[in-house]
């Protein structure tokens, strides 16, 4: 039986099953208590739902390889999704432009777009508002073509291109394969306009792609423009979505349970640590895949050398031999402590590059939210995103 059970018991986890698309975490809470090291049949994968196994799939690139791609099928992994020292000759290419420095120094410009958007909501005059549509999809896409060098007026094709992306990478068999073509051909425009420049001794505009055009440059070996294109479409790929849906679940759950909402309405300096939290029980991506290339047993399962092995970041924030009471979204918790031990970012060499940003875009959302419209509410029923392994809220009316 799996989590479709009509009396709502778990006795099995199944990620395509209704009920688990609806609501994850009970049968993520099943696997962490019940059964650590799972075989998903129908697609042949493993899953790590505890703290500690998971940490070690993310770390150890001896026993488990980035190579093949990040689903539940071998794919392509190549820039960055890739093992070292392929994975760090292309991180560095674009480690400057992502440190915690420079993104503090684009905070005003967070800050004075998310109020530009606010300004919009109540220049409806409507006193609603669809909050994903409205706010947290339009902000990180604009802060990301921004850092790209997008121009303004291409930003609406770009979005509709980067969405398209995502939608493909929760399907194994890649369609939306012209969509893609549309937004590789944009950024190979990009690119060959910045290779010529550079040839020709001109300034680059101070954007990403030159940052790229020019790292490829000075590399101890040719970069492709194909890779260069690879590593801009991992960056869209996952900066997106998941930082909407961090601004959504936050939102979500704050006014789920008003009294959360409500003292950070009292209190915004909350916001942060309710952004933390968000990650901890909300992680915009559940889990990852890598790929077992020797033997491994934990817990009395052998997971086989060549099988696929999710790292269910979502569960294993949720452990309870990691964070006490791990079922309540709570704003008590020690900032310092939540930030350190979630996984919603990965661990390792390949913890997230956007960490950061994805961070400071959604504390200045949230607080802009709770700053100017403290009377904000849900104004009807939520519905998540459609891929299987992301986690946000697609659907988000608000009334205020
Ligand atoms: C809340 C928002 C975000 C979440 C939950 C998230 C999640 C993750 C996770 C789990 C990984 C680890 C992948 C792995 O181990 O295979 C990762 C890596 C990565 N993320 Fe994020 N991410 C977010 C925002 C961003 C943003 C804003 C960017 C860039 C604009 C970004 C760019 C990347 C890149 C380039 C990597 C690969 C790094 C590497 O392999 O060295 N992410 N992200």
């Amino acid at each position: 039986m799996a989590t479709d059970d009509p009396t709502g018991q778990v006795t099995d986890y199944d990620p395509f099953a209704p009920a688990t698309l609806e609501d994850p975490h009970p049968s993520h809470q099943w696997l962490v208590e019940q059964c650590p090291v799972h075989f998903y049949e129908p697609m042949g994968f493993y899953t790590v739902s505890r703290h500690e196994q998971l940490v070690e799939v993310a770390r150890d690139q001896t026993r488990f390889s980035a190579h093949f791609g990040q689903g539940p099928v071998d794919g392509n992994g190549g820039g960055m999704l890739d093992d070292p020292p392929g994975h760090t000759m292309f991180r560095r290419m674009v480690l400057s432009f992502f440190t915690p420095r420079r993104i503090e120094a684009q905070t005003p410009l967070i800050e004075a777009l998310a109020d530009e958007l606010v300004d919009a909501l109540e220049a409806t005059g409507t006193r609603t508002a669809e909050l994903h549509d409205d706010l947290a999809c339009p902000l990180p896409v604009i802060i990301i073509a921004r850092l790209l060098g997008v121009a303004e007026a291409d930003r609406e094709r770009f979005k509709t291109w980067s969405d398209a992306q995502v939608a493909a990478m929760g399907r194994a068999d890649r369609s939306n394969r012209e969509t893609q073509m549309q937004m590789y051909a944009y950024l190979q425009d990009g690119v060959t306009t910045r290779r010529q420049l550079l040839a020709a001794r001109e300034p680059l505009p101070d954007d990403l792609i030159s940052g790229l055009v020019v790292a490829a440059s000075q590399a101890p070996r040719e970069i492709t423009d194909a890779e260069i294109l690879g590593v801009l479409g991992q960056l869209l790929v996952g900066g997106n979505e998941t930082t909407t849906s961090l601004i959504t679940n936050c939102v979500w759950r704050l006014l789920e349970d008003r009294s959360l909402w409500e003292a950070a309405v009292a209190d915004p300096s909350l916001v942060e640590v309710a952004v933390e939290e968000s990650l901890r029980f909300d992680p915009p991506v559940l889990g990852l895949w890598r790929k077992a290339v020797c033997p491994v047993t934990w817990h009395g399962v052998t997971i086989p050398e060549g099988a696929r092995v999710q790292m269910l970041y979502a569960a294993a924030n949720r452990d309870p031999a990691v964070f006490d009471d791990p079922n309540s979204f709570r704003l008590d918790r020690d900032l310092a402590d939540v930030r350190r031990m979630h996984v919603s970012f990965g661990s390792g060499v390949h913890f997230c590059l956007g960490a950061s940003m994805a961070r400071t875009e959604a504390t200045v959302a949230v607080r802009t939210l709770v700053t100017r419209l403290p009377s904000l509410r849900l104004a009807g029923p939520t519905e998540r995103i459609e891929p299987q392994f992301l986690w946000g809220r697609h659907r988000l009316p608000v009334s205020w």
